[in-house]
């Protein structure tokens, strides 16, 4: 697809958004996740809806989205696998690792995607990076363990925030807080992603390494670019 120069973030998302329906497998339960670009996706995929059977939503901002325009959405505990899932991502490196969870959504977007068998991401190009990193990592935690937590990522680098919204901390769809974690390095996205999974007190770290892409439909100035991973 050829296109303009002058493509603003928002139609970048919108073309990737469209594009994303190549993957949709007619006839069966698509998994969807979270944020802008998805939203594209979600509005899209109304214009099929009587192809699919329905979705497994990563959220309860994208249920509700999908509901409203008619979409059925299933509970994760209901479906065994998904051909695909499609989500957004915060940055993305060369290889699929992605960064996630700039929603707060990441935990419910890891479930989802573990049961597809393909993660389609869906992401303008200011999201690719050459390595991760750049993006404040957005990490899940129970609060109760979130200082712990901060002064074992300052003990590695990092300066971890504890995520507001309207002046207190945010509570995530699963009633948890989010650290959002900045300088650190992330040389080696499979090894970190394990080890700060299994501090206690992590509900889910937001890099997806483990399940990382395998498609990237990425919004440029020249079109959609489709990177396999
Ligand atoms: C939601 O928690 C995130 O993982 C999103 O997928 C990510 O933040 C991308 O969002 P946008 O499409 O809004 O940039």
């Amino acid at each position: 697809m050829t296109t303009s120069t002058s493509l603003s973030q928002d139609e970048l998302k919108t073309l990737v958004g469209q594009a994303a329906l190549q993957y949709v497998v007619r006839g069966e339960i698509v998994g969807v996740g979270t944020g802008s670009t998805v939203n594209k996706f979600i509005d899209a995929l109304a214009g099929m809806k009587d192809e699919i059977k329905g979705a497994v939503s990563s959220s309860v901002a994208s249920t509700e989205r999908l509901k409203a325009l008619g979409i059925p959405v299933f509970d994760a505990n209901e479906v065994e696998s998904l051909a695909v899932y499609i989500d957004g991502a915060d940055e993305i490196d060369g290889k699929g690792h992605m960064v996630k969870g700039g929603g707060a959504a990441l935990t419910r977007e890891k479930i989802v995607a573990a049961l597809a068998s393909r993660f389609v991401c869906i992401a303008d190009e200011s999201k690719l990076v050459a390595a991760l990193g750049k993006f404040p990592l957005p990490v899940e935690v129970i609060p109760m363990a979130a200082q712990h937590i901060t002064r074992r990522f300052a003990a590695m680098g990092g300066t971890a925030s504890l995520r507001l919204k309207d002046g207190q901390p945010l509570v995530t769809d699963n009633g948890q807080h989010i650290l959002d974690v900045t300088g650190l390095s992330i040389q080696d996205p499979l090894a970190f992603e394990s080890e700060i999974n299994q501090w206690p007190g992590v509900v889910t770290v937001g890099v997806f390494a483990h399940q990382k892409a395998s498609v990237c439909l990425l919004g440029t100035a020249q079109g959609v670019k489709t990177l396999a991973y």
